[in-house]
């Protein structure tokens, strides 16, 4: 099965950018750890980080025309801005997984509402860089449960 991790505006900077919300471990090492548990359950990975709008909802479709069984995202901003976004993944019908590394209920309370989470299949804030690869689980999990 093929799976697309997407992630938003400023993700670029993990490890550098306010590591006492985000934690210390790079997107470049969130890759690599997805990569190796991708190995392990036989799933094909992209991993995307932008800053565009459009190059997120352009990675949308172009899963849709490769056939991309489930799309894991951390919209970053986008989650509380992103029409486009939501439309995009309502459009394709990719099945996905809404990831937060930060608990966005215990911060600000803009970042409490989420273009996404009411038609995600589930969404995982608050455990740091580990709710990827709990998302990766879940997405492996719901794959097959869906073949059965
Ligand atoms: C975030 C939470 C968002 O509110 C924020 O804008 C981000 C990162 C997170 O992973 O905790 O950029 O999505």
């Amino acid at each position: 099965a093929q799976i697309t991790v997407l992630n938003g505006p400023n993700l670029n900077l993990l490890g550098i950018r306010e590591p006492g919300i985000y934690g210390t471990t790079s997107l470049a090492d969130i890759q690599t750890n997805l990569e190796h548990l991708a190995a392990d359950l036989k799933l094909e990975l992209a991993f995307v980080q932008s800053n565009a709008e459009h190059v997120l909802v352009e990675h949308i479709h172009a899963a849709y025309l490769q056939h991309t069984d489930f799309i894991i995202i951390n919209p970053a901003a986008f989650t509380h801005t992103s029409v486009a976004l939501r439309d995009a993944l309502l459009a394709t019908k990719i099945p996905f997984i809404e990831v937060h590394l930060s608990n966005v209920h215990a911060r600000e309370a803009f970042r409490t509402h989420s273009y996404f989470s009411d038609i995600a299949v589930g969404v995982i804030c608050g455990l740091g860089a580990n709710g990827y690869l709990l998302a990766l689980q879940a997405a492996h999990q719901f794959l097959q449960e869906r073949t059965q």
